[in-house]
């Protein structure tokens, strides 16, 4: 595990975007798995910023989102589609035909689940998973206690997770009870693995994957000893732990 720590804001987002620039050098057509949430917001910012300079080729990537909430339309705007596509697809110009994103909405979400799976593995599985990181310690929607060798599945969704998630959203969007997320078991398959820690909120899960045993009550430990993580993370989580 190659661990960094920066401070936060512009340097958090320019070292993870680095490490994006360095893969996307190497596998200009690579497969990577992109985040939600507040914590990767400054990385797509940096990232568009790098394309609009012409300083990175993002377009030849193939992208994939880690996970969805079951039940919302992806042009719903609360859903991770189109967050991911507001932040970062869109305003890059990714092609159509480069991007899978979860329909949350899907009648047979068995299927979507399936058909998420075929297509990383159409394009040789994830060169690149990029994650956040829970208070709880888990990632993409895989919770304490999830199973380490599943695909794409449906998750109940802790109480902890809905409320944190409930927050960015002042319209009182209700969040599901079910989410759909990659499963720890293909997340670990990505030859790469950027982990993505900001906020004292954190310290305890970091924490746990630092001690670096595997331990099911945190999921991120399931990353304990994988050939090719790096974490980036934040200086306010170092004064907090
Ligand atoms: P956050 O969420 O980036 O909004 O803190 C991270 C996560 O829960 O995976």
């Amino acid at each position: 595990m190659h661990l960094e720590w920066t401070d936060s804001g512009d340097a958090f987002a320019d070292r993870a975007a680095a490490h994006v620039a360095s893969l996307l050098a190497e596998t200009p057509d690579a497969a990577i798995a992109l985040p939600t949430g507040s914590t990767p917001i400054g990385l797509y910012a940096r990232l568009r910023t790098l394309a609009e300079a012409g300083d990175i080729a993002l377009v030849g990537a193939h992208y994939f989102n880690l996970d969805e909430y079951v039940g919302i339309a992806p042009t719903d705007r609360h859903s991770f589609a189109a967050f991911l596509r507001r932040h970062i697809l869109d305003e890059v110009d990714i092609p159509a035909d480069h991007i899978r994103l979860l329909r949350g909405d899907a009648p047979d979400i068995a299927a979507e689940a399936a058909a998420h799976d075929a297509a990383v593995a159409a394009q040789g599985g994830l060169d690149l998973a990029i994650l956040g990181l829970g208070s709880n310690g888990h990632i993409a929607f895989n919770e304490p206690g999830a199973a380490w060798d599943a695909g794409t599945h449906v998750v109940p969704l802790t109480e902890a997770t809905r409320m944190a998630n409930a927050a960015y959203f002042p319209d009182g969007f209700h969040v599901p009870s079910h989410g759909l997320t990659m499963g720890i078991g293909m997340i670990r398959a990505a030859r790469r693995v950027l982990l993505m820690v900001s906020g004292a909120a954190k310290a305890e899960a970091l924490g746990a994957l630092l001690d670096g045993k595997p331990d099911p009550g945190w999921p991120v430990t399931a990353l304990v000893g994988h050939p090719h993580l790096t974490v980036v993370a934040d200086q306010v989580l170092r004064a907090g732990r």
